[in-house]
């Protein structure tokens, strides 16, 4: 996957400094898969979603799953750690993640629901339910697996 300059400028103008944050910094220090911090998992979400989004021409709003990409993990803790390594780590975070940003942005429901259930199906109710969220549940899969078996 490549992205042009101008897809990388784009990409930071639907970000709107979301990027920026203490929050943001927060998630460099926390470890998402392997040897990668949550800030890069989910930029790498962010720009696989965008890519794939332009290049099959999936019709999503750009906006909208920027946004939700980046917010896609934002539970703020390191899973590694005592009191949130676990088997349902996986079943609780995106509830978590959306708690977090809801309190600190003003989100649309399609960025909501990108948040909610980008873990599908494993959150089996929690269904995405327009494209924007579909390519960020398949995105966030397919970083997943690339950072477990490439860093770890
Ligand atoms: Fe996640
Ligand atoms: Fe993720």
């Amino acid at each position: 996957m490549r992205l042009t300059d101008q897809e990388i400028n784009e990409i930071e103008h639907y970000l709107q400094g979301l990027h920026l944050t203490k929050e943001a910094e927060l998630m460099k220090r926390f470890i998402q898969h392997g040897s990668i911090s949550t800030y890069d998992h989910v930029l790498r979400v962010v720009r696989l979603s965008y890519y794939l989004n332009r290049h099959f021409h999936l019709g999503a709003s750009d906006a909208e799953l920027v946004r939700g990409a980046f917010l896609h993990d934002f539970y703020l803790y390191d899973w590694h750690e005592n009191g949130y390594a676990g088997r349902f780590h996986g079943f609780h975070h995106p509830a978590i993640a959306l708690k977090n940003a809801v309190r600190r942005y003003a989100l649309t429901p399609v960025e909501r629901n990108i948040i909610a259930s980008h873990m599908w199906p494993l959150t089996l109710f929690t269904i995405p339910k327009s494209r924007a969220a579909f390519i960020v549940c398949l995105a966030d899969k397919i970083c997943s697996c690339g950072e477990i078996f490439t860093t770890s």
